[in-house]
């Protein structure tokens, strides 16, 4: 006892030096603390921690869900003519579950669970319709303007898309440019004649890509005030004009402005 009250003398005359502004700041610090080990004991389940950042229950619970995709390798058993087309196909990359659903019961019991076939209009224009975020060149349509009212696979098979016919005009698949050139001073002049593009590019377009200009002079043909260009063509000095860029980091070539 004796000692517990020298104890109590000393403590007091110990707070009694620590400043004003310290003894403040400690029950922010305090409150903190004691928040953080109620939280820990009552909000933190138990078996947290046990194998890593997770609950170890968690586990068991994701195991005992239900399983509702299966592979496509395993629509291969009973479908093998779907799956030889869409392998070889345009459609390739997009899983047969993508547009069928979650086939696990189907193939328990396929009678008893059949699966949905997305026949109605709406459902392809959620990967087709034009948008402006999409890679050029992947394959889209204005579904309001394409063949309107008939169901997209009335045409195009859904497991072996592919357009009639391979397409010769860049249009058909850089549309968005194609129209803003049409629009633009550069209207008369051809793709091509600032793309070199090979034949096999309307076919395999990643693989075979065109050229694109890569110097300031190849505009300078048209636009140098000393080129030998036709009457009518604004000219510039290319030694002062821009000189450190190049062009189209000024001029958006398919649609190019000066006003
Ligand atoms: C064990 C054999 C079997 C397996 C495996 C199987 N199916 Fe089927 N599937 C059938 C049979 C049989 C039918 C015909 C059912 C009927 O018409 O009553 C069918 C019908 C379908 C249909 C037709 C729906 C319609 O509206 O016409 C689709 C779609 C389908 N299966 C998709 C799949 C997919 C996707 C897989 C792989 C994940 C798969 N099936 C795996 C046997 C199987
Ligand atoms: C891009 C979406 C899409 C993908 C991917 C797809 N299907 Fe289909 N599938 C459809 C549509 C739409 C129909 C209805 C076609 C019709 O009625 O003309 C269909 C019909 C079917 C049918 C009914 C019979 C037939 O041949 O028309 C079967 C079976 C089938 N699909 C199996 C599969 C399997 C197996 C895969 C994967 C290898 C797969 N589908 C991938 C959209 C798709
Ligand atoms: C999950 C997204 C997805 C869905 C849904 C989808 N497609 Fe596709 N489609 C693709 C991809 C990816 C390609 C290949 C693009 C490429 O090769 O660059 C493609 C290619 C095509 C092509 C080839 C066109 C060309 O000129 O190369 C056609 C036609 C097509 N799809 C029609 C359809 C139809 C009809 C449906 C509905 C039954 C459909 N698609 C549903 C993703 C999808
Ligand atoms: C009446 C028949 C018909 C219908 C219905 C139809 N298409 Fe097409 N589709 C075509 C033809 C023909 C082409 C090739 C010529 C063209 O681009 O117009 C084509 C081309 C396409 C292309 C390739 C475009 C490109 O730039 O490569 C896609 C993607 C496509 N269709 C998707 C769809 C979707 C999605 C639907 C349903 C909303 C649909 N089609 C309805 C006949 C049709
Ligand atoms: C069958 C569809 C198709 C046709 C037809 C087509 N292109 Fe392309 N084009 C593509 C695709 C797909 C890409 C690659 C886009 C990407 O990788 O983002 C591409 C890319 C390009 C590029 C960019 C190359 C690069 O390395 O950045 C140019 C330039 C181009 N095309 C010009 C043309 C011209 C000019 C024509 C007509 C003579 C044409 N394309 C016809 C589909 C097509
Ligand atoms: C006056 C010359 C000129 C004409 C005409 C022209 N382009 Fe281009 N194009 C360019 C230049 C310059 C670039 C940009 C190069 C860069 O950014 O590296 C480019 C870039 C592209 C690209 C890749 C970048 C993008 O914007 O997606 C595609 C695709 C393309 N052009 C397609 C076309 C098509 C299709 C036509 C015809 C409708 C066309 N171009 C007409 C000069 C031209
Ligand atoms: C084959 C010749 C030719 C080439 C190559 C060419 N242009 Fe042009 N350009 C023209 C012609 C012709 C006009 C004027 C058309 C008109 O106003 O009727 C023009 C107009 C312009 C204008 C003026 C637009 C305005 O608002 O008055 C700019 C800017 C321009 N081009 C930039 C470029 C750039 C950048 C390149 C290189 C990527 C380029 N041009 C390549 C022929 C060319
Ligand atoms: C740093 C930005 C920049 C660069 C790089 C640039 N321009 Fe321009 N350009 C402009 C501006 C701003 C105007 C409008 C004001 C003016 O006439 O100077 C213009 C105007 C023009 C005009 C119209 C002149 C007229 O008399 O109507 C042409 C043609 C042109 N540029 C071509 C080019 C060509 C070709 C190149 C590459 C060799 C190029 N520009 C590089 C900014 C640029």
């Amino acid at each position: 006892m004796k000692d517990i009250s020298f104890l109590a003398k000393w403590a007091k005359k110990f707070w009694k030096k620590v400043p004003d502004q310290v003894v403040r700041l400690s029950i922010p610090i305090l409150i903190l603390i004691i928040g953080f080990i109620v939280m820990r004991n009552l909000l933190v389940p138990s078996d947290f921690g046990k194998y890593g950042h997770f609950r170890a229950a968690a586990i068991d619970e994701l195991v005992s869900q239900e399983i509702q995709y299966s592979e496509h390798e395993m629509c291969f058993e009973c479908h093998d003519d779907v799956v030889k087309a869409k392998n070889m196909s345009y459609h390739r990359g997009v899983e047969c579950e993508v547009c069928h659903g979650p086939a696990a019961a189907h193939i328990e019991d396929p009678e008893g669970n059949q699966l949905p076939a997305p026949r109605e209009r709406g459902y392809c224009p959620l990967c087709h319709e034009y948008l402006p975020s999409r890679p050029t060149g992947f394959p889209q349509i204005v579904s309001e303007s394409h063949n309107p009212f008939r169901a997209c696979v009335s045409c195009h098979d859904a497991h072996d898309p592919k357009p009639p016919t391979v397409p010769k005009e860049c249009e058909a698949c850089h549309a968005e440019i194609a129209r803003t050139k049409a629009l633009s001073h550069h209207v008369y002049i051809s793709c091509i004649r600032c793309h070199k593009t090979p034949k096999e590019h309307n076919i395999r377009p990643r693989a075979h890509r065109p050229e694109k200009p890569s110097t300031r002079e190849f505009c300078g043909e048209c636009h140098d005030e000393k080129a030998p260009s036709a009457k009518g063509v604004p000219r510039v000095n290319m030694e002062t004009h821009g000189e450190r860029y190049v062009c189209w980091q000024c001029h958006y070539p398919h649609l190019p402005e000066a006003h």
